[in-house]
C-alpha cells in the first residue's frame, strides 16, 4: 500500500492515542478486531442495502463478503453498514417516497462515521440512485457494486421477463385472451433466481448508468447475479477502492457534467427507463452538476438503441451479458463517435474509453445490434413542452407506437388514481382510442412519491377491440418495465397547480413528438381563468410525519423530486466530537 495523497479521514477517529481514539478503538474491538486494523489501514464502509423485504437485494450479504475479501486483499480494513433499503415490489406508496429518505440515511451514515470510502451495493431501483445521490453529497470515494439481473424467467417454454410479462399477462387477462390460472402460473417462473429485473427496467436502466457515468468497474451493469463472476467483481471492486483512496479519486472527480452527457446518450443506446431523468439530475444536482431537461434532447435524441431488451424489444439482460453487456455498446457507440466525452475518467483511474475501445462483442448482432440496423432509430427520451406542461414532460420513443406520437384526441380526464380505477371498468365509459387518457395528482406531491401509474391500463372494451396502445398524459413516473406512447412527469405537477390540474373532460390535447410540443388546445385567457380558480387538493394538506416533509420540500419531476434542503455537495467533513 502506497502513501494516501491527503491524510486518512478515519485517523480523526482512531489515529490518536488520547482518551478520544482509546473510545472509538476500544469499543469497535468488542468486534473482535486487532490493533493492527487500526493503525493507518484505509477504512472502507460497505454500505449494504440487503433486506429480505427488497427480494433483489436479498443476497447481498454474499456480495458483502466478497467485497470484504478484496478490501483485505488490498490492505484496507472493511465495515459494512446497513442503509436504509427502498424495494420497489413491497414498499408502499412507492419505493420514490423513500429515495430521498434513504440518501439522507446514506449521506449521514458516511459523514458520522470513520470511514474514508465506500462501496455502494445497489440493485432494486431505488436503490442505486438513492446510495449515489447520498455518496456524492459527501464527495469520499465511493465505488458501486450492484447485486446484478435475475436469469432469464420462464414459462411454458419461453423466456419471460420480470415486470413485463405483468404488464404483458394482465392485459391479456383483461381481455379475456387467457384464464386466471394460467395469469398466475407465471409467477414463480417470472423470479426464479436472486437478482434485480432482468429486463430494460429501471434497476438494469440504473446499473448501466452507473457504469457509464463510471463509477463501478467495467461489467458491473449486465453479470447475472447468480455467476460468479458477479462475486469476483465485487473482489475485485473491493481492492480498487483501497487504491481509490491512496489515490483521492473521489465523486467529484468521476461524476462531472461529462459523465452525465455519456450516461444520456448511453441511456439512448440501451433503451433505458424514463426514470433515469429524474435520478440523473437529483445525483447530478448532490455533486453540483447543472444538468437540465433539456440536456436529454440536446445530447441524446436521436442516438439510435441498438440493445434490443425488453420492454422495448426482446432479450433479457442474461443474453445482454453474453453479448459483451455495456462496454460492448459504448464500443460501438465510440467506434461511430456516438460518444460524446471518452476521455471521462472512471472509477479504475482509466477513461470510459480506454475500457471499452477493445470490448469483445459477441454473437450476430441479434442482442447488441449494429448501428446501422438499430431496434429504434429514434432513441433517447423525448422531452416535451408545451402550455400543458411549462417545466416539461416526457416520453419513451422506443417504447411508444411511433403512429401515435403525433396526436390530437378528445381528453377523458381521471381526477386522480381512485377516479381512475373506478371508472375505467365502466363499460359506458365514453372513450375510443382516439382519445387521450389524462390522469391527475400522481405527481411527487400528489401521489407522494411519484407513483408508476402513467401506463395506466386502457379499458377492457378496447383491449378485447385489439386496441393495444393509446396515448396517455399524467404527472407520474411509468415503470421502467411498460410501455406505451406515454407523456410522463408532467411539470409543474397538478397537485402544485400546474396546467394538468385544469384539464377538462373534452378539452382537446395536441402531442407532437417531433417538434417536442404538448398542447392544451383551449384559449390562453380561459387556461389563466381556470388556474385562477384551482384549489390544492384537501387530502394534501393533511399529510403528517415524513409523508409532511415529503410534500413540502420535493422539488418537481424537471428538479428530479430531490428535497429543496439537499441538493449539493456539503462534504464530509464532520464536527469533532470530544466524549
Ligand atoms: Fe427490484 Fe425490479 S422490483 S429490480
Amino acid at each position: 500500500m502506497t502513501t494516501p495523497k491527503r491524510p486518512l479521514r478515519s485517523a480523526q477517529w482512531f489515529g490518536s492515542n488520547d482518551k478520544n481514539g482509546f473510545m472509538y478503538r476500544s469499543w469497535m474491538k468488542n468486534q473482535g478486531i486487532p490493533d493492527h486494523e487500526f493503525q493507518g489501514k484505509p477504512v472502507i464502509g460497505i454500505c449494504n442495502t440487503w433486506s429480505e423485504l427488497t427480494p433483489c437485494n436479498a443476497h447481498f450479504r454474499k456480495i458483502a463478503e466478497h467485497v470484504k475479501r478484496g478490501i483485505y486483499e488490498a490492505g484496507g480494513f472493511p465495515v459494512e453498514f446497513p442503509v436504509f433499503s427502498n424495494g420497489e415490489s413491497n414498499l408502499r406508496p412507492t419505493a420514490m417516497l423513500t429515495r430521498n429518505l434513504a440518501s439522507m440515511d446514506v449521506e449521514e451514515a458516511i459523514r458520522g462515521n470513520p470511514v474514508d470510502a465506500v462501496v455502494l451495493l445497489t440493485g432494486c431501483d431505488k436503490t442505486t440512485p438513492a446510495l449515489l445521490m447520498g455518496a456524492a453529497s459527501c464527495d469520499v470515494p465511493a465505488i458501486v457494486v450492484t447485486g446484478g439481473p435475475m436469469l432469464n424467467g420462464k414459462h411454458h417454454g419461453r423466456d419471460i421477463g420480470a415486470g413485463t410479462i405483468v404488464w404483458q399477462m394482465h392485459e391479456a387477462y383483461k381481455a379475456g385472451a387467457i384464464d386466471l390460472n394460467e395469469f398466475l402460473s407465471a409467477e414463480a417462473g417470472m423470479s426464479r433466481s436472486a437478482g434485480t429485473c432482468n429486463t430494460m427496467g429501471t434497476a438494469s436502466t440504473m446499473a448501466c448508468m452507473a457504469e457509464a457515468l463510471g463509477t463501478s468497474l467495467p461489467h458491473n451493469a449486465a453479470i447475472p447475479a447468480v455467476d460468479s463472476r458477479r462475486y469476483v467483481l465485487a473482489h475485485l471492486s473491493g481492492m480498487r477502492i483501497v487504491e481509490m483512496v491512496e489515490e483521492d479519486l473521489r465523486l467529484s472527480k468521476i461524476l462531472t457534467k461529462e459523465a452525465f452527457e455519456n450516461a444520456i446518450r448511453v441511456n439512448a443506446a440501451i433503451g433505458g427507463s424514463t426514470n433515469a431523468v429524474i435520478h440523473l439530475k437529483a445525483i447530478a444536482g448532490r455533486i453540483g452538476v447543472d444538468l437540465e431537461l433539456d440536456d436529454w434532447t440536446r445530447v441524446g435524441r436521436g442516438t439510435p438503441t441498438i440493445v434490443d431488451l425488453q420492454p422495448s424489444g426482446r432479450f433479457l439482460m442474461e443474453e445482454f451479458y453474453y453479448s459483451g453487456g455495456l462496454p460492448a455498446v459504448i464500443r460501438r457507440m465510440g467506434e461511430a463517435n456516438l460518444l460524446p466525452h471518452p476521455e471521462a475518467l472512471t472509477a479504475n483511474g482509466k477513461s470510459l474509453w480506454a475500457n471499452c475501445a477493445e470490448a469483445p462483442i459477441y454473437g450476430d448482432d441479434e442482442v447488441i445490434r449494429a448501428l446501422d440496423n438499430p431496434l429504434r432509430a429514434d432513441g433517447g427520451i423525448c422531452v416535451l413542452r408545451g402550455n400543458l406542461a411549462p417545466k416539461g414532460a416526457v416520453l419513451k420513443p422506443s417504447a411508444a407506437t411511433p403512429a401515435l406520437m403525433q396526436h390530437r384526441g378528445r381528453a377523458v380526464v381521471f381526477e386522480n388514481l381512485e377516479d381512475y380505477k373506478a371508472r375505467i371498468v365502466d363499460p359506458d365509459l365514453d372513450i375510443d382510442e382516439t382519445c387521450v387518457m389524462v390522469l391527475k395528482n400522481c405527481g411527487p406531491k400528489g401521489y407522494p412519491g411519484m407513483a408508476e401509474v402513467g401506463n395506466m391500463g386502457l379499458p377492457a372494451k378496447l383491449l378485447a377491440k385489439g386496441i393495444t396502445d393509446m396515448v396517455r398524459i399524467s404527472d407520474a413516473r411509468m415503470s421502467g418495465t411498460a410501455y406505451g406512447t406515454v407523456v410522463l412527469h408532467v411539470a409543474p405537477e397538478a397537485s402544485a397547480g400546474g396546467p394538468l390540474a385544469v384539464v377538462r373532460e373534452g378539452d382537446m390535447i395536441e402531442l407532437d413528438c417531433a417538434s417536442g410540443r404538448l398542447h392544451l388546445d383551449i384559449p390562453d385567457e380561459e387556461l389563466t381563468a381556470r388556474l385562477a380558480d384551482w384549489q390544492p387538493p384537501a387530502d394534501q394538506l393533511l399529510a403528517g410525519g415524513y409523508r409532511r416533509l415529503y410534500v413540502n420540500h420535493v422539488l418537481q419531476a424537471d428538479e428530479g423530486c430531490d428535497f429543496d434542503f439537499l441538493v449539493g455537495c456539503r462534504g464530509s467533513e464532520v464536527p469533532r466530537h470530544s466524549h
